[in-house]
């Protein structure tokens, strides 16, 4: 009773689950899908460590329910990389330029770093920072991180 059943499309691949409706996108991605990459920082959508795409836009997966992103393309830090292994050029310049110290906020980082570029917020340095201010990195990454995805929108 209360538990409904919920397609989500994630990565490409549509998965089903038994959830209750206020089971949150974030819970399902972790608790359900097995997909731990994206990150639960604050749960209430004041540190990015949860960011995901939804239609190619970034979103605060714990502030998102399950049962809203049907029928949706969710994109996970799981789901950037090639099959075959190679880095998706985001996480590469990440890794060039040390953009995460303990690298807990890095999923939420990148996928917030990849809708910017997408989205062409990354015109500037300062722009880059207005953009990623949703994301908190507590080891203060921020300089590294801002280099990366200056060199990422190539
Ligand atoms: Fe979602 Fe912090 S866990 S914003």
């Amino acid at each position: 009773e209360g538990v409904s059943t919920i397609s989500l499309k994630v990565n490409g691949t549509v998965r089903t689950i038994r959830a209750e409706p206020r089971v949150t996108l974030l819970d399902a991605l972790r608790e359900y899908l097995d997909l731990t990459g994206s990150k639960k920082g604050c749960d209430h959508g004041q540190c990015g460590a949860c960011t995901v795409l939804v239609d190619g836009r970034r979103v605060n997966s714990c502030l998102t329910l399950a049962i809203m992103s049907q029928g949706k393309e969710i994109t996970t830090i799981e789901g950037l990389a090639k099959e075959n292994g190679e880095l998706h050029p985001m996480q590469a310049a990440f890794l060039k330029h040390d953009g995460f110290q303990c690298g807990y906020c890095t999923p939420g980082q990148i996928m917030s770093a990849v809708a910017c570029v997408k989205e062409g917020h990354a015109g500037s340095e300062a722009e880059v920072r207005e953009w990623m201010s949703g994301n908190l990195c507590r080891c203060s990454a921020y300089p590294n991180i801002t280099a990366a995805i200056l060199e990422a929108k190539g």
